[in-house]
């Protein structure tokens, strides 16, 4: 059978479920797929999803915390709301270190997982997608820092290339267990994976 065939056939699979099941994305289930393997979102936690529009990581987010968790999306654009009371969005840059504080301040408690798919707008030059891509990994490991409680978790996104080792790096520094994954509804052909850090670290 042809890669390609079996690629859009794949992504036909993803696109259409997330249609029918009512998710705002496909990307839902790659959330939905980590979760099931690595368990770090658990019913009742409190969960932050940064680069959350236009909010499928937040349905998936919301049916596994449950009624009695919550989930805060974090988004440069803005997310239509959500009927659920703990569900809640902001419209931020998770860049600026106001956000911090505003998340903070949005937060029943503080955080057991800090979720990133954030994305930069993709300019198909690839040492600069993936520079961006790791900025913007860094930024949401720094709210991480400052959000979650221990252990808490953290899931990000980044593209493979040479800066990627150094951001593994630091993981380890922060977390006692580091582990890159790929989902299978993240098509095969991206350069995208996802970096696990579980049980942050009390510093020294
Ligand atoms: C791949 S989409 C996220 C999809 C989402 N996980 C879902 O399931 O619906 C990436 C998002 O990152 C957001 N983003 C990019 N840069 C950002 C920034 N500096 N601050 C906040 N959000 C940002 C984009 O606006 C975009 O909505």
């Amino acid at each position: 059978m042809p890669k390609a065939w079996i690629q859009e056939r794949k992504r036909d699979y993803y696109y259409k479920k997330a249609k029918e099941e009512k998710y705002r994305s496909r990307a839902a289930y790659k959330l939905f797929e980590a979760v099931q393997k690595y368990h770090f979102i658990k019913h009742g936690n409190v969960v932050v999803d940064l680069g959350a529009a236009p909010g499928g990581w937040i349905q998936a987010a919301r049916k596994i915390v449950g009624g009695k968790g919550f989930v805060l999306g974090v988004d440069i654009k803005p997310i239509e709301p959500f009927p659920q009371s703990n569900v809640r969005t902001i419209t931020a840059d998770i860049t600026e270190q106001e956000t911090i504080k505003q998340i903070l301040q949005m937060l029943p408690r503080k955080a057991d997982a800090v979720i990133s798919d954030a994305s930069p707008n993709i300019s198909g030059i690839w040492e600069i997608d993936h520079a961006r891509q790791i900025d913007l990994a860094q930024h949401a490991l720094k709210i991480a820092l400052e959000t979650l409680r221990f252990p808490g978790n953290f899931y990000v996104k980044v593209f493979q290339g040479d800066l990627l080792n150094d951001f593994v790096q630091k993981m380890k520094k922060h977390f006692e267990i580091v582990r890159i994954v790929k989902p299978k509804a993240s098509r095969a052909k991206s350069s995208e994976i996802f970096l696990l850090g579980m049980r942050l670290r009390m510093e020294d």
